[in-house]
């Protein structure tokens, strides 16, 4: 695809060199267009046509883009030039059409070009004024820094003025956006706005360089995460991290205990070392925004001492109760036995004890049975008992 962009209106320019003093009128080139803004990377045609005396037969045509020659020499053909002669096709012909298509220009070849032509009768024609070339390659122009909310306008610029038919196209991150205009309006630019931008024009191959849109914005969604669990035992701490989406990142952080006005810590991190709902609040130059509330819960060693405490005298209370029933169950038993003690010749020696007590009936009671009943009974009574069989 040929494409070129023209930048002044067609006007036809004839600028005439007169050499061996022929008629000026009759020698003459002509292009279509003296100025040329062009695409870096894209083919332009500089269309031409050049007239001469009839009579003349044309022995040479072709494009310079040097006029400084020495008297002598010719000027030096495009075509033979490395720079030129694989891009440079000359789509005219030796009557009157000296149109030429550059492809690939660079904005090295922004410059004047003239057409040149030579007759037989020795006639050399040069325009005085060429067609002036303008490469330009895109640059989108935008502020560095915008604020969100801000107005922001994105132009995608050229070093010349490009026609008017060009359609631009706009792309953020490598993804096209609808625009066709070299102008990208933000009436109130959002963080989603951000991006590398670029642009291009229709039919070009061309794609400017990206250019970073940054925005910034005050905290958003600022959170408290908590490293490890909530729970903690008095003594230890527990850490507190604030997080938040701001430009450019808050680093500066309050930190607030539900219900106290004061701030009880700042940085990004916090040890809490009591119990409570904790919030951090994150700033930076654009504003400021707090998270919603933690719960803290220390459970103090006094608690655990308490529980154990609890468990402990339950435990011993449970013991004393069983033990406690234990001994009246037994107690019951021994009264019926004490009851029935003439029948039985031989008991248990503590109940004995206690029966003999009450119940003086002694046949069948051994010296050590009332050894242990000793420091209940007046031991007088005893002296002169025999070991075994004493009786009252
Ligand atoms: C070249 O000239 C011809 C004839 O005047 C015109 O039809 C054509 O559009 C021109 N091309 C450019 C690229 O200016
Ligand atoms: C290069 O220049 C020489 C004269 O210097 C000429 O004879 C020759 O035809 C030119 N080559 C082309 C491709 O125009
Ligand atoms: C000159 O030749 C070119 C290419 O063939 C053509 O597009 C252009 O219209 C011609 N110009 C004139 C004035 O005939
Ligand atoms: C481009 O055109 C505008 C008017 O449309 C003019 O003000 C400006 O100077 C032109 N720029 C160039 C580089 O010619
Ligand atoms: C698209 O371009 C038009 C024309 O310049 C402009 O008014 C409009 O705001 C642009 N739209 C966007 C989304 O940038
Ligand atoms: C951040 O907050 C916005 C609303 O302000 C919400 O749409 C978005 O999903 C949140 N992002 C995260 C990662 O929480
Ligand atoms: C979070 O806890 C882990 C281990 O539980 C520790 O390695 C890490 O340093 C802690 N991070 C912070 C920010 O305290
Ligand atoms: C955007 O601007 C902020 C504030 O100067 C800066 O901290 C941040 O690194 C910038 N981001 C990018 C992607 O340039
Ligand atoms: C942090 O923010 C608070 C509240 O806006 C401010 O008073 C304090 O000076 C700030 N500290 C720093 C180091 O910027």
């Amino acid at each position: 695809m040929v494409t070129s962009v023209r930048m002044a209106p067609p006007l036809p320019l004839i600028f005439l060199l007169m050499i061996h003093g022929v008629s000026s009128a009759d020698w003459g080139v002509s292009y279509s267009s003296s100025h040329i803004c062009a695409l870096k990377d894209s083919s332009v045609i500089m269309n031409c046509t050049y007239t001469y005396p009839t009579g003349h037969q044309i022995k040479r045509v072709f494009w310079t883009k040097t006029k400084d020659k020495k008297e002598t020499e010719e000027f030096p053909d495009l075509s033979n030039d490395t720079e030129y002669s694989q891009r440079l096709q000359y789509l005219g012909d030796k009557q009157q059409n000296c149109t030429i298509r550059l492809s690939h220009v660079t904005l090295k070849d922004s410059h004047m070009y003239y057409f040149r032509f030579t007759t037989d009768k020795d006639g050399k024609w040069i325009g005085k004024i060429g067609v002036t070339l303008t490469v330009t390659d895109l640059q989108v122009e935008s502020p560095e820094r915008v604020t969100e909310g801000d107005s922001v306008r994105l132009t995608c610029k050229s070093s010349c003025n490009l026609t008017d038919r060009a359609t631009f196209i706009w792309y953020r991150n490598s993804q096209k956006i609808l625009n066709e205009s070299n102008k990208l309006n933000f009436k109130s630019v959002r963080r989603e706005d951000a991006g590398r931008y670029s642009c291009a024009v229709h039919g070009h191959n061309h794609i400017s360089p990206a250019v970073q849109l940054n925005v910034t914005y005050p905290p958003r969604n600022v959170s408290v995460l908590i490293n490890g669990s909530g729970e903690i035992v008095s003594g230890d701490s527990v850490t507190l991290i604030c997080s938040s989406d701001s430009n450019p990142p808050a680093l500066n952080f309050s930190w607030f205990k539900e219900n106290e006005s004061s701030a009880v810590g700042s940085g990004q991190s916090f040890s809490a070392l009591q119990s409570g709902r904790f919030y951090c609040q994150a700033h930076n130059q654009h504003g400021s925004q707090r998270s919603d509330a933690v719960t803290v819960t220390v459970k103090g060693h006094l608690v655990i001492l308490y529980i154990s405490i609890g468990v402990v005298c339950g435990a011993a209370v449970i013991i004393m109760m069983l033990v406690w029933g234990i001994r009246r169950m037994k107690k019951r038993n021994d009264t019926q036995e004490s009851q029935m003690v003439d029948s039985r010749p031989h008991h248990d020696r503590h109940k004995a004890c206690d029966v003999e007590l009450s119940n003086p009936v002694y046949e069948n009671v051994t010296a050590d049975q009332l050894d242990d009943c000793k420091p209940e009974l007046n031991s007088s009574v005893y002296e002169n008992l025999p070991q075994n069989n004493k009786r009252l």
